[in-house]
C-alpha cells in the first residue's frame, strides 16, 4: 500500500518568523496522522523551518536546486548545500518555474540525478496547459515529461521519486481536475513508468495530483485508486485549511 504523501508548496511566501509560526501551529493539529507530511518553503525559511520542525513529524524540503555541486553560478543553490542543513525533500520542474525561468526536461533531469546523489527526495512536477489539454494531447504531453525527467535513473531511484501531477490550467486558479481526469492521467503515467521500469516499480512510485486542492476536494481526490496525495500551493499558506487536507482521513 502505497502512503499518502501531502506536501505543501510555499512559492515566494513567507517570512522566517511567520514560518516558524506556521509550523508551531501545524504540529499539534498533525501530530497523529498516518500520512507523510512535507512543507517546501524559500531558501531563506529552510534553516528556520528545519529547527521548528525537528521532533516532529513535519518534513522539511526546497522548491528548486541546481544540479551542480558548487562553481560559478550566481544565485544558485546546489542540492549538497540543502543536504548539508538537512533538508529531504526538493521540488524539481515546478511548472512556474519551466514557465517563467526556462527550465527545460534535461535541466529538470540534471537536477534529478543530482538529487539522488546528494541523498535528497526529488517531487518531480509535470503537466499540461489549458491549450494542450484541449488538443486532446495530455496524455502524449505529461507522459514524455515523466519519461525524460526519469532517463537514466537506477529502478530504485525512480520507486522512491515523488511525482506530482500539476495541470498547469488548474494551478492557482480555482479549477480543480475532477477527481477522475486527474485519476486517469496519473494512470497514464503509472503505466509509462510500468512500461520502461517495469510494475513492481511503477506500484511503488508515489505520484500526487496537484492545482486547487482544498479541504472540501482532498478527500475525494484521495480516495481516488491512484492518487497518492498532493502538492498544495495557496491552501498550504493557512493552518486549519493545511491540516485539515493533511487530515483529510480522520
Ligand atoms: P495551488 O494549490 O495554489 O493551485 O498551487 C498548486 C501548485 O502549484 C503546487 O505546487
Amino acid at each position: 500500500m502505497r502512503k499518502k504523501v501531502i506536501a505543501g508548496n510555499w512559492k515566494m511566501n513567507m517570512l522566517p518568523n511567520e514560518a516558524i509560526e506556521f509550523i508551531t501551529e501545524l504540529t499539534p493539529k498533525v501530530a497523529r496522522t498516518q500520512n507523510e507530511v512535507i512543507l517546501c518553503v524559500p531558501y531563506t525559511d529552510l534553516f528556520y523551518a528545519l529547527l521548528t520542525a525537528q521532533d516532529t513529524n513535519i518534513k522539511i524540503g526546497a522548491q528548486n536546486m541546481h544540479w551542480e555541486e558548487k562553481g560559478a553560478f550566481t544565485g544558485e543553490v546546489s542540492g549538497k548545500m540543502l543536504k548539508c542543513i538537512n533538508v529531504e525533500y526538493v521540488i524539481i520542474g515546478h511548472s512556474e518555474r519551466r514557465q517563467y525561468f526556462g527550465e527545460t526536461d534535461e535541466f529538470v533531469n540534471k537536477k534529478i540525478k543530482s538529487a539522488f546523489i546528494n541523498g535528497l527526495k526529488p517531487i518531480v512536477c509535470v503537466g499540461e496547459t489549458l491549450e494542450q489539454r484541449e488538443k486532446g494531447i495530455t496524455k502524449e504531453i505529461i507522459t514524455n515529461q515523466v519519461e525524460k525527467a526519469l532517463e537514466g535513473l537506477t529502478n530504485e531511484q525512480v520507486q522512491n521519486t515523488i511525482i506530482a501531477y500539476e495541470p498547469i490550467w488548474a494551478i492557482g486558479t480555482g479549477k480543480t481536475a475532477t477527481s477522475e481526469d486527474a485519476n486517469n492521467s496519473i494512470k497514464d503515467i503509472r503505466a509509462k513508468i510500468a512500461e520502461i521500469y517495469g510494475k513492481d516499480v511503477a506500484e511503488e512510485v508515489i505520484i500526487q495530483y496537484g492545482g486547487s486542492v482544498k479541504s472540501s476536494n482532498a478527500k475525494e481526490l484521495f480516495e481516488m485508486s491512484d492518487i497518492d496525495g498532493a502538492l498544495v500551493g495557496g491552501a498550504s499558506l493557512k493552518v486549519d485549511e493545511f491540516a485539515k487536507i493533511v487530515n483529510y482521513d480522520e
